[in-house]
């Protein structure tokens, strides 16, 4: 109701305007013919106010504003315009431009409006999703607390049926290669359509070996009950940490803030339009961080934290495998798939969550190869709870 009265005041300012403006110019009859018209139009308000005192404030609003309701969809300034997400998610934004427009952020910290929080599954691949199915079932019955972004090689158009998660869920692409700024520009991508999506609050990007270690709602709770995001980024002092620092950096990025971690991150809204928004780091990774220095292993994690330290819990949420040494980690298999292997996963470690002790430290798990796929969908039901 309170959008509607708005919206019939707008209309009448804009009537008032134009009024005025062309009043200056009209022959005298017209000025007659207009001042009749006030005078019919007066006689109408005083009426309707009289109307309001006897039958109530509730039905004179409808019956005035039941004209406007039809206009409504070409409101520019209607708020669903602001709370609706796109209905289709390709668009010929250039970066620049796509960028700019999420970087949009309201200053106030209310929403008017009903918000349920969404967190928005951002897939970073090079084309197909072999372990889509898993996916669709740890997605199922949860409609309205996720929403999911694919980013595939620019060549590549998925084909999903239409009640698939993934059907249509596309967005415009451009090729990223490891260790290179293009990497770090299609997961700026991932993030500026995601936040175009007012109720994305927790972004999660994940490629298409990974997969989820619980089920939705314990993964849910997980992200919306923590103080900080899940952000890899710690001080390695060697070759392959500090080693990669060009000091010509300074001063932007001094030494002593210079962080290393795994790209596979979950962050929240704030620290996603932070990145969304950076033009100061930027430009220095993008000249000073090229191989040997591997630019998506160390643009965010440092530039959170110099940006945003507190909100980082400074280790990421996915299990990957280094132990088999060389430069891409393990890749599980078929056979690899027993409940062993994910005790293993699920009950190896301890970390700090919300300043305290837990063994939950992972939520997703890579990289599984497709052949994986029969067997991880027919050991979930029983040691990953979907
Ligand atoms: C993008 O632009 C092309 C031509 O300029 C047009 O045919 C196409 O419909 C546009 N796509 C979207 C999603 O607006
Ligand atoms: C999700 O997993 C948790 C913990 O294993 C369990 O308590 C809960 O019932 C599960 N929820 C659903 C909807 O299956
Ligand atoms: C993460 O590291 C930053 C500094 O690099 C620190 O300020 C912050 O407290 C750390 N987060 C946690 C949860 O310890
Ligand atoms: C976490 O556990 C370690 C021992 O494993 C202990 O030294 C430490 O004090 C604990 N931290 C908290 C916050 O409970």
């Amino acid at each position: 109701m309170q959008t509607r009265v708005i919206q019939m005041e707008d209309g009448k300012e804009n009537g008032i305007l134009i009024r005025s403006v062309k009043s200056k110019p009209f022959p005298a009859k017209l000025l007659l013919i207009l001042g009749l018209f006030l005078a019919f139009a007066l006689t109408v308000f005083v009426i309707s106010v009289s109307t309001i005192k006897y039958t109530g404030l509730q039905s004179v609003v409808t019956t005035v504003t039941s004209g406007f309701v039809t206009c409504r969809e070409d409101e520019p300034n209607s708020l669903s315009k602001w709370i609706q997400p796109p209905a289709v998610l390709m668009h010929n934004m250039s970066d620049e431009e796509l960028l700019w427009r999420a970087s949009f952020w309201p200053r106030r910290k209310e929403y008017p409006f009903q918000r349920v929080p969404k967190v928005a599954f951002m897939f970073l691949t090079k084309g197909p999703l072999p372990l889509a199915l898993l996916w669709e079932r740890f997605l199922k019955g949860h409609k309205g607390l996720y929403s999911v972004y694919v980013h595939p090689h620019p060549s590549f158009t998925a084909k999903f049926p239409a009640t698939s998660v993934f059907h249509q869920r596309q967005i415009p692409s451009q090729v990223a290669e490891w260790g290179r700024m293009t990497m770090c520009d299609a997961e700026k991508r991932l993030l500026a359509n995601a936040l175009l999506d007012i109720s994305n609050e927790w972004f999660v990007l994940v490629s298409e070996s990974c997969i989820p270690l619980f089920n939705f709602t314990t993964i849910y709770s997980y992200l919306s009950r923590s103080k900080h995001s899940f952000m890899g980024a710690f001080d390695d002092p060697g070759p392959f940490g500090r080693g990669r620092y060009n000091h010509n950096m300074e001063p932007e990025v001094p030494i002593t803030k210079w962080r290393k971690g795994s790209q596979w991150f979950e962050i929240n809204r704030e620290l996603a339009a932070t990145i969304v928004k950076d033009t100061l780091y930027y430009p220095k990774f993008k000249e000073f961080c090229r191989p040997a220095c591997y630019v998506d292993e160390h643009y965010f994690p440092t530039m959170l934290t110099i940006e945003k330290p507190m909100a980082l819990a400074n280790r990421s949420l996915t299990w990957v495998d280094w132990s088999r040494g060389g430069p891409h980690p393990a890749t599980f298999g078929r056979s690899d798939i027993t409940e062993k292997f994910f005790e293993k996963i699920l009950d190896g470690k301890n970390c700090i969550y919300n300043g305290r002790n837990t063994s939950m430290c992972y939520l997703f798990a890579r990289k599984f190869a497709p052949s994986a796929l029969e067997s991880l969908l027919h050991i979930a039901p029983k040691i990953l709870g979907y």
